[in-house]
Formats: structure tokens, sequence, C-alpha cells
């Protein structure tokens, strides 16, 4: 079984990208802004969403609250996730959003529980800790989804993120009201050349082989790979569990370009 400090560490690698996001959502979350996040889909928006706010290791306390005590950097998770469904209300929206909150306070109460005062910590409800809210899949919001977090976000002084695709901030900018308090729009672009390369090499080492940059085969496959997936985390996901496979029918033990073109050919969707 997993233990509890490894929830959410899985594959997630840090990237600039990353970075950048973090530091935009430590901003908004400072000045109680509401800020926007737009990029393609598969640029690696929700998992950076997801790991900077600890949501696999929420969710696993959700839905086993009595396992685990949390684990230690929880004592600063101050930032919620929220996905809204397909057909929102703002009524829904609003329940999901508080029962969200409700449970991030008794997770930063717990992780901060001293164990010699755990009987006196335990009989006192919690503040609400919550200071930023980031809204995944934004783009389902209608108005009146988007008021009702605005008005959530400005009832606690929350900061708030809207994450969705390219075209969001048009949309936002039809509605005044919320539009004038958008203080930063920020846009989540993929992988640059550089880390690519980078990547590649994390990618080469999983399937158990060394990338060598002076080896012309390896750059050449490098190179055809960033052809095909344009710094799409997503995509070159999808394209070396193809390669993977392509490898062990064949026995081999190089990912030429070759070896790159028929995974592509495997996978026909969104590939082009
Ligand atoms: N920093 C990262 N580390 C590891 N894998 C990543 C990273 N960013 C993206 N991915 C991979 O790309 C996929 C798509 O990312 P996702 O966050 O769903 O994209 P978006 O929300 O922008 O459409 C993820 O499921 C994951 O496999
Ligand atoms: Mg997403």
């Amino acid at each position: 079984m997993k233990t509890i400090e490894k929830i959410g560490e899985s594959d997630f690698l840090i990237t600039k990208e990353y970075k950048r996001f973090v530091e935009f959502c430590e901003a908004c979350r400072r000045n109680r802004y509401i800020g926007m996040c737009y990029g393609l889909p598969g640029v690696g928006k929700t998992i950076s969403a997801r790991h900077y706010a600890h949501s696999d290791v929420l969710e696993y306390l959700a839905a086993n609250p009595r396992e685990d005590n949390p684990p230690e950097d929880m004592k600063q998770c101050r930032t919620i996730v929220y996905t809204p469904t397909v057909s929102n209300t703002p009524k829904q929206i609003d329940a999901e959003v508080s029962k969200l909150r409700h449970h991030l306070k008794f997770v930063v109460r717990d992780a901060n529980r001293d164990e010699n005062s755990e009987l006196s910590h335990s009989f006192h409800t919690p503040e609400d800790c919550t200071e930023l809210i980031i809204v995944d899949e934004a783009d389902r919001l209608r108005l009146q989804g988007l008021e009702q977090m605005r008005d959530i976000s400005d009832r606690g002084r929350i900061g708030l993120v809207l994450v969705g695709m390219p075209g969001l901030e048009k949309r936002l900018s039809r509605h005044a009201q919320l539009y004038s308090r958008v203080g930063f729009a920020h846009e989540y672009k993929p992988l640059s050349r550089e880390e690519m390369l980078f990547i590649l090499e994390h990618k080469w080492r999983e399937l158990g082989l060394t990338l060598q940059p002076d080896d012309f085969t390896d750059m050449e496959a490098v190179s055809a790979v960033i052809r095909i997936t344009h710094g799409n985390f997503r995509l070159i996901q999808r394209l070396f569990t193809q390669i993977d496979r392509i490898l062990k029918i064949n026995e081999l033990r190089t990912i030429t370009t070759e070896v790159v073109d028929t995974a592509r050919e495997n996978l026909v969707i969104g590939m082009s």
C-alpha cells in the first residue's frame, strides 16, 4: 500500500511552467486577486493545480478520514482545487466549494495538531483557512456560476484562479463586472525545446535507456518527438506509451526516428 507521504509524488516533474504557475497562484493568494490562467489542452494545467494544492492527499484523507495524520507539508496548505461539473448551478457550486473548504480546515487543523494537546483540539471547530480557490475547467461556468465564484471570493476574501482554455479571457471580457476584478492573466505554455530535452532524458530513463545528447540517432529521435508533440505534455505521455510498446514487441533497445514515427502512426488522434 502507498504510504500517505508517497501520494501525489508519482511522476510529477517540476517544470519552468509549473514554477511560473506557482508564482502566479501565490500572487493571487497573497493579494486576494482574481487571476485567469489559460492554455492549450494537455500542457499540464490540471496536474499543476492539483500538485500545488496537494489535491491527491486531500482526496485521500477525505476518503480515509481516520487512516493517517496529515503529512507535515499540509500545515501550510491554504488552497483548494474545484472542478465544476459540466452542468452546474450556482447552488451546487456553492455547496461543493463549501464542502472542500470545510474539509481543508480540518486537515490543516490535524496537521498542526500538537501531539500533547490532542484532546484540547478535538472539541473545537477550526476556522476556515482557505486563501485561494483554483477553479479548473472554468470554461464550464456560465455567467451565474462565475458570479457565484466571485461572490464566494469576495465574502471570504479569498483569491481566485480561473483555469481554462485559450479564449477564456475573451469570454470573461464580456462580463464587465467580473472582468474588472481580474488582476492577472497568465498563459500556461507548452514546453520549450531546452526543457523538452530534460523531460525526454527522464522518459528515456523510464524505459531503462540513456539519452546521449552527442549521439546522432538519439538527437534525431528527440527532434522527431519535438516535431510531433510541440511540447505538449499529454502527447508526450501518449507517444511514449506507444514507443514502449514498439520497443518491447520488436525487442529493440534504441529509440530511433523510425520507432518514433511508428509510435505516432499508432496514435491516430490528435497527432497531426
Ligand atoms: N509537470 C508534469 N509532470 C509529469 N507529467 C505531466 C506534467 N504536466 C503534464 N503532465 C502529463 O500531461 C498530462 C496532461 O496534463 P493536464 O494537466 O491534464 O493538462 P491540461 O489540464 O492542461 O489539459 C497529464 O496527465 C500528465 O500525464
Ligand atoms: Mg485540464
